[in-house]
């Protein structure tokens, strides 16, 4: 980051991780990430909202010292997760005044994954203000998001919301801001998908609750500031409403080419019928990229071979993935072939049945796909039209 000054008095203390592809050992990240943190200097006390992953705790500690921060008072943690909070015990150590203020959730989770004595908390409630001498601190709770003792951090003299992981992205640029507010919404889909999504009911409430603030700027911990709040809280609402599209995601993997030739007929179907289609082959698919498909689809259809009497492991990671996000989609259907039997079908069905959307008639295939097998695959095609337009949506 360049311009490091947000407000007067107001300083971006974080650290960029271009280079990390991955999260979690689990979330790519093809645009790198930041761990973003700030000073705040009141005219009494001093306060780090947020710290930064460990792996880059030296350029926290660097950027503290730039910003002339000689001590502490308060180090507020929005959040447990250790990319937020995972430097703090470095900074108790250097700064050993400092109180760690958060919520009650949050402190056990801190102390409990950090090991922080418990003498080093200041236990904050939902709405309450700390002064800092010219300036305010206002805790607002906003459970599950994307874990439960999450909190974001009001200051009303400057009009400046800090959100932690709400509103983030992962994306690693040297500038505050994105020259232009659409550079974000790709990358902020992906983080809402990945992380948000299973949690969008109280999402939308957390939305509610914030939305009287007057927001000049939102200042997440991964990824660019926003300038004003319009246009994230519009993707938000959208993101995290009930509402899907005229669209279906297939995720398939093939082993010998009969699963690929039906997904490639079954993606031609669909296309003539006017659906959107969001092909992802599971040999290599982004599961970021199929997250993100899954904040819009009304259809989602799983393809997989029969391998060892059941389902590709590769298919079962996608069933899996949809299990696991509970996506609004409102109806599944599997496509797939065999050489001799199985139970692949089941096997999907049952891992799918939480999800709670309607599941279409599955078409399975024994061996390569013959001409009859195929129309198995338009009528389908011509189900799922039917159910888009029972909703209104094609
Ligand atoms: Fe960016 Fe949930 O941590």
């Amino acid at each position: 980051m360049q311009e490091n000054q947000i407000k007067k008095d107001i300083i971006y203390v974080g650290a960029m991780d271009a280079e990390r592809r991955i999260f979690d050992e689990l979330i790519p990240l093809p645009d790198g990430t930041t761990y973003n943190s700030y000073i705040i200097k009141g005219t009494e006390k001093t306060v780090l909202i947020d710290s930064v992953d460990p792996v880059k705790k030296d350029v926290l500690f660097d950027n503290l010292d730039k910003a002339g921060v000689r001590q502490i008072d308060y180090i507020v943690a929005q959040h447990g997760e250790q990319d937020h909070s995972g430097s703090i015990p470095f900074l108790l150590e250097a700064y050993p005044m400092a109180k760690v203020v958060t919520n009650i959730k949050c402190k056990a989770e801190l102390m409990d994954l950090l090991l922080i004595d418990e003498s080093k908390f200041i236990v904050i409630e939902d709405g309450q203000e700390i002064s800092v001498g010219k300036k305010t601190l206002r805790f607002v709770f906003t459970p599950w998001v994307h874990w439960p003792e999450t909190l974001v951090t009001y200051i009303p003299e400057d009009k400046i919301l800090f959100s932690c992981d709400f509103f983030g992205s992962h994306l690693a640029k040297d500038k505050l801001y994105p020259d232009n507010p659409q550079d974000i919404y790709i990358p902020a889909k992906r983080y809402f998908a990945e992380i948000m999504s299973p949690f969008r009911n109280i999402i939308r409430k957390n939305l509610e609750k914030i939305d009287s603030l007057d927001i000049e700027i939102i200042a997440p911990s991964h990824g660019p500031l926003h300038k004003g709040k319009d246009f994230i809280f519009g993707c938000y609402r959208d993101w995290a409403s009930e509402v899907v599209k005229n669209e279906v995601l297939i995720t398939y993997v093939s082993m010998h080419g009969s699963t690929e030739k039906m997904a490639g007929y079954f993606v031609d179907a669909l296309k003539k019928r006017k659906i959107t289609v969001k092909e992802f082959n599971l040999a290599d698919a982004d599961i970021g990229e199929i997250a993100m498909a899954l904040i819009d689809t009304a259809t989602a259809v799983i393809g997989s071979p029969t391998v060892l009497a059941g389902t590709h492991p590769k298919a079962i990671f996608a069933a899996f993935l949809v299990k696991a996000l509970r996506p609004k989609t409102k109806f599944l259907s599997v496509i797939g072939s065999y050489g001799w039997g199985g139970k692949m079908v089941e096997q999907l069905a049952d891992m799918l049945e939480s999800v709670g959307a309607e599941i279409i008639e599955p078409v399975l295939v024994k061996g390569f796909p013959k001409e009859t097998d195929l129309k198995m695959l338009d009528i389908l095609a011509d189900k799922i039209l039917q159910k888009h337009k029972e909703l209104g949506i094609a």
